[in-house]
């Protein structure tokens, strides 16, 4: 079952904190208020400006992130980041296919190879797929499934286990409240469904995390009553009392 694994609470940054002083200052206070927490794995996703000055901070309860990968291995391509680039930078996790970069062109063919970029390269890939709107036939439903299933498409059976899903409902994101930890259970044992039917009942399950408007406040009901292994935090993880708080509520879950 999901839950039992230990939880995993995920910051993305985005385009957010402009100086290297408030980064580390940021980390800084994340590893301090994350000191005595159990069960709780805590990564931060910074731009990459950042990563070769934040290597020095990550320890064994907060890991680093980056938000995007270039689904190539390298040569001439201005301006794009290869996962080889990242691991002399302590970096172990990388969010793939967030929604604000399939709307700006990123599509699922691209996603799925950086998704196998990232497991060569050792890199964690967290990736991200949902919905943009409900319908009352289901057919969000079948949306996800293909998301899952093209973004997936290079993974095997031996490397599901090392891959991180995160569930984040389009609408939710940036939005005032998060969904429903009814319906996060829902789509938690949804995504299970699928994978099982991907790689049969006896693969080890990926971790499922939940996205979209995530606070101190709703964080362990979510993760509690939806279910899921961990959340994908947007605002809420540049202020450090913000973050800490949904991490600390996160780690009381027995
Ligand atoms: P939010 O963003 O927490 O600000 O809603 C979530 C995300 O984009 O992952």
């Amino acid at each position: 079952m999901a839950t039992k694994k230990k939880k995993l609470v995920i910051g993305n940054w985005k385009m957010n904190i402009f100086t290297v002083k408030e980064a580390k200052k940021l980390v800084e206070g994340i590893k301090k208020g994350s000191l005595k927490t159990k069960n709780t794995d805590v990564v931060v996703c910074p731009p990459f400006v950042y990563v070769s000055e934040l290597k020095g901070l990550v320890s064994k309860k907060v890991a680093l992130g980056v938000q995007n990968i270039f689904e190539e291995v390298q040569g001439s391509y201005t301006g794009e980041v290869s996962a080889q680039h990242l691991a002399q930078f302590k970096v172990s996790y990388v969010i793939i296919g967030h929604s604000e970069r399939r709307v700006r062109g990123e599509t699922d063919a691209s996603v799925a190879k950086k998704i196998t970029r990232a497991l060569e390269n050792k890199l964690t890939p967290v990736f991200c797929i949902g919905e943009s709107t409900r319908d009352d036939h289901g057919d969000y439903l079948s949306f996800v499934k293909t998301q899952l299933a093209t973004g997936l498409s290079g993974v095997s059976k031996m490397n599901i286990g090392d891959v991180v899903i995160a569930y984040e409902p389009v609408w939710a994101i940036g939005a005032k409240e998060a969904m429903n930890s009814n319906q996060v259970h829902e789509m938690s044992l949804y995504i299970q469904k699928c994978i099982k039917e991907m790689y049969g009942a006896m693969v080890p399950m990926p971790k499922i995390l939940y996205g979209g408007a995530v606070n101190a406040d709703n964080a362990r009901e979510i993760v509690d009553r939806g279910y899921v292994d961990g959340l994908l935090v947007g605002r809420e993880s540049l202020k450090v009392e913000n973050f800490v708080g949904i991490i600390t509520n996160v780690d009381l879950i027995k």
